[in-house]
């Protein structure tokens, strides 16, 4: 039985659109998944739907449709979206479909059975938009709400709680004393301020119990407590349940084992849980901190390994707004720059933490200097010349650049380990320019002139066209596309997604090339 390196993102709520946001978090995930997958480690890739909830019942509504009908019509655009980005997750997960409401109403009745739960009257305020029950702190010194809240509402019902205070000082623990049992030294919340930013809510005050529940009356579209059919789950406890849903459904023993599930057989050959990473923006980071591991503990479940938290990007310097028409919309610079260059740039402008901001400038100059000047040239220029001094084939192997890129190599795969993305595309970035730097230093159409240099040119060809396919190998995990179109100019007709291929010396003498062909088309050039 082998442990699949097991990753996940937020579930995204299917009533939104599909937006640069959704779109960066998938292919940060995605890049980790083929990174490992490249590593040799065998993969589990999950994304998918949130479809429960107010929101989506009320937009449901306001299109004169059934949930279910409006969920349908509403996954098939985001599925479509999860393919536009070359996403290769091995399942796609909505929270409507039986095998998770199941595993949701299995994990319910046992917490409810072991006394988890309570039942209390609530009396206080209510924001239908964010679907969260609001206190005084949250009031404003004029007692009005954030905006961000919508129309806050006063309410008087009854509902079930999750106690939550018997469960904070061993997590304040498992945070602090993470680093110590993750033989990588990986924290159990990444980057480190995110961290700190949980220690501090935990340490500042006391947890408040979770309201797990809505009544019927107010939310229809949820899944039903197992325990009393006047009430649907919160839509929160439904979605984060996702990340063991999945696995339950695929055969996962420990998960299964812990549901003490009866209708589904366990799989010897698929081990899921704990998760490795949980992908997720820094607005959720409390209930992927807090009441997931909480929930995994109540469960009997081991905690995931690691919560990356990644930033959030503006446009232009100011908050994405569809009503104010300032948005990205991955689909349309897909469209017309294509996907490699939107995954690129979006995991190269910005790193796992921080928050970012596209500008259309921006993109157009990354894409210029980077991919058409940079990888594009340089493979297009090498090949080019190997096709017309040596008719395409492989001349004798020389090592002249290859310390540098053994280091490039061993550099980006420490740091795709690390999940430092943005960082091992830089370090990459250093061989495409090495590369490039070469062709102006070795003058080979100088070389190509005088027959008495013909060894010397062979070499610098070598050279060239080997760093174009150690490139090719360490960039698939980010712009496969473009990684295997590399290969393909190569005349090599498997793919670089095996990290083990980026070695030094692996294209032989006398092998022939394929047709040179621009990977990244100059966009500043009229086209003719
Ligand atoms: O929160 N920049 O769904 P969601 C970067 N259904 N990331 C952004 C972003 C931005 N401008 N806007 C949103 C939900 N995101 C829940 C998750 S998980 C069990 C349930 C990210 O559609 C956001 O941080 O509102 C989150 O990680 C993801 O998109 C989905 O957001
Ligand atoms: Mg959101």
């Amino acid at each position: 039985m082998r442990k699949r390196f097991y990753l996940t993102t937020a579930i995204d709520y299917v009533n939104g659109e599909p937006h640069l946001g959704h779109a960066y978090e998938k292919i940060v995930a995605d890049v980790i998944a083929r990174a490992r997958r490249s590593l040799g480690e065998e993969v589990f890739f999950l994304t998918g739907l949130d479809e429960h909830g107010q929101k989506v019942q009320q937009a449901a509504l306001d299109n004169g449709k059934k949930p279910q009908a409006y969920c349908d019509e509403l996954a098939a655009v985001w599925k479509a979206f999860a393919k536009k980005l070359n996403l290769s997750n091995d399942d796609f997960v909505r929270t409507s479909e039986p095998r998770h409401q199941t595993v949701v109403q299995a994990i319910l009745s046992k917490l409810n059975a072991a006394g988890h739960f309570y039942k209390a009257q609530y009396r206080g305020f209510y924001s239908p938009k964010e679907e969260t029950f609001l206190t005084e702190k949250d009031r404003r010194p004029d007692g009005s709400f954030d905006s961000s809240y919508g129309q806050v509402v006063e309410l008087v019902e009854d509902n079930y709680y999750f106690h939550l205070r018997e469960h904070q000082q061993w997590l304040i623990e498992h945070i602090e004393s993470h680093p110590k049992i993750d033989p990588q030294g990986r924290e159990f919340i990444e980057p480190i301020y995110r961290r700190n930013e949980v220690l501090a809510f935990l340490k500042n005050k006391a947890l408040e119990d979770l309201c797990i529940s809505r009544p019927l009356a107010r939310l229809n579209w949820g899944v039903p407590l197992p325990f009393d059919e006047q009430f649907v789950t919160y839509v929160w406890f439904d979605a984060l349940v996702n990340y063991i849903s999945v696995p339950a459904a695929q055969g996962d023993p420990a998960v299964l084992a812990a549901l003490k599930s009866e209708s589904r057989k366990p799989k010897a050959d698929i081990e899921l849980w704990p998760a490795d990473v949980h992908v997720i923006g820094k607005d959720i980071l409390k209930f992927h901190a807090v009441y997931w591991p909480i929930t995994l503990r109540a469960i009997g479940l081991p905690l995931p390994k690691q919560i990356l938290v990644h930033g959030w990007w503006q446009k232009d310097g100011q908050k994405m707004s569809k009503s104010t028409g300032n948005v990205v919309d991955p689909l349309a610079v897909i469209d017309e720059w294509g996907v490699d260059a939107f995954r690129y740039y979006a995991v190269r402008e910005l790193d796992i933490g921080p928050d970012g901001n596209w500008t259309d400038a921006g993109f157009a100059a990354r894409y210029k200097a980077e991919l058409a000047d940079g990888i594009g040239n340089l493979l297009n220029r090498s090949l080019k010349m190997l096709q017309s001094y040596r008719a395409g084939v492989v001349p004798p192997r020389h090592d002249e650049l290859a310390p540098q890129a053994d280091q490039v190599v061993n550099d980006t795969i420490a740091h795709l380990r690390g999940n430092q993305l943005q960082a091992a595309l830089q370090r990459i970035g250093t061989l495409v320019t090495r590369g490039n730097q070469y062709v102006e230093q070795s003058v080979p159409f100088k070389l190509a002139k005088d027959p008495s240099k013909a060894a010397r040119l062979d070499q610098v060809l070598y050279n060239l066209t080997e760093t174009c396919r150690i490139l090719a190998v360490l960039l698939w995990p980010f712009i496969p596309t473009a990684a295997e179109k590399i290969y393909a100019q190569l005349g090599l007709d498997v793919s670089p997604d095996k990290m083990s291929e980026a070695v030094w010396g692996r294209l032989n003498v006398g092998h022939t090339i394929g047709e040179p062909a621009p990977l990244f088309p100059r966009k500043d050039q009229p086209s003719k």
